[in-house]
């Protein structure tokens, strides 16, 4: 009797331990699958067709930085194995690259893609150590090509992909090379899952800057789809 009755609190035991991985593995797991193993194919001009918004003027700036356009990815590389990345034909989008376009699209102005002159490694695991190195050193990144005029500008959007629950330094170098004082600056931070994660403030303490709020956070695995939502968020702005 006294077996029987120990043998049915393992049984019971060994269940609970099967529901509650099996919920961490729904509530983990497949957002992690789907992030990383499934190819996200896209219409570019589709994605980006954002509703137009006026903000009472065209000197306004997006700028973004992004994993592609930064790293190295070998010839062919797919969209499955690089963690982040949408296709559109032969050509790879980023997230945040995605998101800066819609914001022109409905808002106007000018473009600009910060770029290191370092690569990246076309592995996301191999990024994600580079990133943290990046971070223990804290040192500033060069960045190639001209940096934009800012006079020229009155409201400037700052894009960028949450690393290690920071502003990747490419961002932090680009921010500390320009002037934004004076300037209506606001933030969209696109992530895994952390949010925003306190990051802007990074940029505004760089910069001397407090950006506009609120901030808007893209998770990555909304990316393809955000443009109406996008569009609320800058009509909120008007
Ligand atoms: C180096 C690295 C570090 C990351 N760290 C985080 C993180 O701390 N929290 C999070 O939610 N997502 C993290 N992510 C996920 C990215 O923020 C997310 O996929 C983002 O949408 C990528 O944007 P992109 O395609 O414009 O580069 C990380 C990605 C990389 C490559």
């Amino acid at each position: 009797m006294e077996e029987k009755k120990k043998s049915h609190k393992k049984l019971i035991i060994i269940l609970a331990i099967v529901a509650v991985a099996a919920v961490l593995i729904i509530i983990f797991g497949v957002p992690y699958f789907q992030r990383h193993f499934i190819e996200v194919k896209i219409t570019e001009a589709d994605a980006i067709d954002t509703g137009r918004v006026d903000l009472g003027t065209d000197r306004i700036l997006t700028v973004y930085f992004t994993r592609n356009g930064n790293s190295d990815f070998e010839e062919g590389v797919d969209a499955v194995s690089s963690a982040s990345l949408m296709r559109d034909g032969d050509k790879l989008i980023g997230n945040c690259e995605l998101a800066a376009e819609m914001i022109q699209h409905s808002v106007g102005g000018d473009i600009y893609a910060v770029k290191t002159e370092k690569r990246y490694p076309s592995s996301y695991g191999d990024t994600v150590s580079e990133a943290s190195k990046e971070f223990d050193s804290g040192e500033m990144l060069a960045l190639t090509g001209e940096l934009p005029d800012m006079s020229q500008y009155d409201k400037v959007f700052i894009l960028y992909p949450l690393w290690w629950y920071k502003v990747p330094m490419a961002m932090q170098s680009f921010v500390s090379k320009v002037d934004l004082t004076g300037k209506d600056v606001y933030a969209l931070v696109s992530h895994g899952g952390s949010g925003e994660a306190g990051s802007v403030s990074k940029l505004e303490e760089l910069s001397g800057v407090t950006f506009k709020k609120p901030f808007y956070e893209l998770y990555d695995k909304d990316a393809a789809y955000a443009k109406e939502d996008i569009t609320d968020w800058l009509e909120g702005l008007g």
